[in-house]
């Protein structure tokens, strides 16, 4: 029994931010020597392929040609391909959670059955909150992958005792908070948006119900580095087997993982100065306001520098009509870019790039840094929120866009001019360069994520022989 080959059953969650760090994590897992059966929702594997303009049935194809074991398979989120899940976002999540695993358990029940010569375990997205069932049923070893940073995976984790406290819902109140186990210090004020959100929505309840749920998991893995969490990493640990192991970037083989067709912006770039292009994007999935886009537009108009920009068609809440202001692009033709999408990662490794304008989503901060690249922070929603204060008060490797409730373009211009300033942003980039280097660190033979990612597959090995002995 304890020869059999461990198999990891992957079922990917539906959102961008989730898909890439999951997809680099599925190659992770079989570079290690762990057979990966990996499962797109249906309609998210639509979404690449079209975006790749592509009829591509396997999107692990160069994985697999690369010497890896990866299998890859689609499954059903119960709705038709064409089905407009966007209009009626309860009615999919409600459906995702009651309905769903039904699907998944077909999956692991044809997986089981057809080749029982694997031990299989389970590894899904912390916001899969039906993986319990599944595990549960077939006795499955359970790992519960968290793409945002520990610091939140924490704040999630004590909700009851922030509830019992009084923090939670927010309220509007500004309140110091010191008694979270591993957290020193933080205000409500950059807590999550759902913790400020005082009417509990489908969403809200689903998302705190994920988090009854990992509490159960065997092991849980971060998309962060333990040099940069230490604290909030061992409170965690003690509860749980909790294992940072980011930042998890792609291999260098083509593994299509984008729901949206990316432009390439790279001719363009090489052709401006060193640092002298400010990058502008909010992410894939956040609406925002149409005035927060013109004092944005008004403020690259002002301080006349380079911009990449990405203009997702339906970023802009309401109204008709383009979501630039009208003549825009045509006065900025020379010296700036508007883009659809773009490889995000490809563009801030540019030389031409001195700043990042982002919305704080983990991803793109893990990259910025990566890249070296400061930021200027303009979260949105959900963990952006909480993000921000470990980019601007921990790290101190960006600004705020604006200090006060309301943005407006001089400050937008005044704060490019700063961060694209290499002199007035010395202090930005000394820190960054901490950060990324250990970020750069954590990932070598010996670092700390690869060392973790390593004792993790120690652990999981183990633990599936006992459980399957038994
Ligand atoms: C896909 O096809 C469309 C229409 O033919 C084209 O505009 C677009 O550039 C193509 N995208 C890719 C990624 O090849
Ligand atoms: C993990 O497996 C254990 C043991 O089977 C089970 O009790 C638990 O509910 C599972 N948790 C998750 C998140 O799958
Ligand atoms: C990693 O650590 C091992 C054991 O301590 C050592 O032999 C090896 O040289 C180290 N490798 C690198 C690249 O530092």
């Amino acid at each position: 029994m304890a020869s059999k080959k461990p198999h990891a059953i992957m079922v990917s969650f539906n959102l961008q931010g989730h898909i890439v760090p999951f997809v680099n994590l599925a190659i992770k897992l079989a570079s290690k020597g762990i057979t990966v059966t990996f499962a797109h929702l249906e309609f998210v594997h639509q979404q690449i392929s079209q975006s790749q303009n592509s009829t591509q049935t396997d999107l692990f194809a160069a994985a697999r040609a690369s010497g890896l074991d990866i299998h890859y398979t689609t499954i059903s989120d119960g709705f038709p391909l064409d089905h407009d899940r966007s209009a009626n976002i309860d009615e999919w999540i409600a459906n995702y959670r009651d309905r769903f695993p039904e699907n998944v358990d077909e999956l692991v029940r044809y997986l089981l059955q057809s080749d029982p010569s694997f031990n299989y375990f389970l590894v899904a997205d912390t916001f899969c909150a039906w993986s319990e069932k599944i595990a549960e049923k077939y006795g499955l070893v359970n790992v519960s992958f968290w793409t945002e940073p520990a610091l939140v995976f924490s704040l999630y984790y004590h909700l009851e005792l922030l509830r019992e406290k009084g923090h939670v819902p927010v309220n509007g109140r500004r309140e110091t908070v010191d008694y979270v186990p591993g957290i020193r210090s933080i205000n409500t004020r950059d807590f999550m948006s759902y913790f400020h959100d005082t009417e509990l929505e489908v969403l809200h309840e689903y998302i705190f119900q994920a988090f009854d749920v990992v509490k159960t998991a065997d092991f849980v893995l971060c998309n962060t580095v333990e040099e940069l969490e230490a604290e909030t990493i061992s409170a965690l640990r003690k509860k749980q087997p909790f294992y940072a192991i980011g930042p998890l970037f792609p291999p260098d083989f083509a593994v299509s993982n984008s729901l949206m067709p990316e432009a390439s912006s790279g001719e363009w770039l090489n052709s401006k100065p060193p640092g002298s292009v400010l990058y502008v994007s909010f992410g894939s999935l956040a609406t925002i306001d149409r005035r927060v886009i013109l004092e944005i537009a008004g403020g690259l108009l002002v301080s006349g520098v380079n911009f990449v920009w990405v203009v997702r068609p339906g970023m802009v809440e309401s109204g008709g009509g383009g979501v630039l202001p009208e003549g825009f692009e045509d006065v900025t033709r020379d010296r700036g870019v508007v883009v659809p999408w773009c490889s995000q990662k490809e563009v801030l490794c540019s030389r031409a790039i001195g700043g990042f304008l982002t919305h704080c989503g983990w991803n793109s901060i893990l990259e910025s840094v990566w890249c070296g690249v400061p930021m200027i922070c303009y979260p949105l929603f959900t963990d952006q929120i909480t993000n921000r204060k470990v980019v601007v008060d921990d790290w101190r490797v960006g600004i705020n866009l604006c200090e006060g409730e309301h943005i407006n373009k001089e400050e937008v211009a005044e704060k490019i001019e700063f961060v694209l300033s290499e002199k007035r942003s010395e202090e930005l980039r000394k820190e960054i360069e901490k950060v990324r280097s250990t970020l750069e660190d954590a990932v070598t033979v010996n670092g700390s994520s690869e060392r973790n990612f390593d004792g993790f597959v120690q652990q999981v090995r183990n633990k599936i022989c006992r459980r399957c002995s038994h």
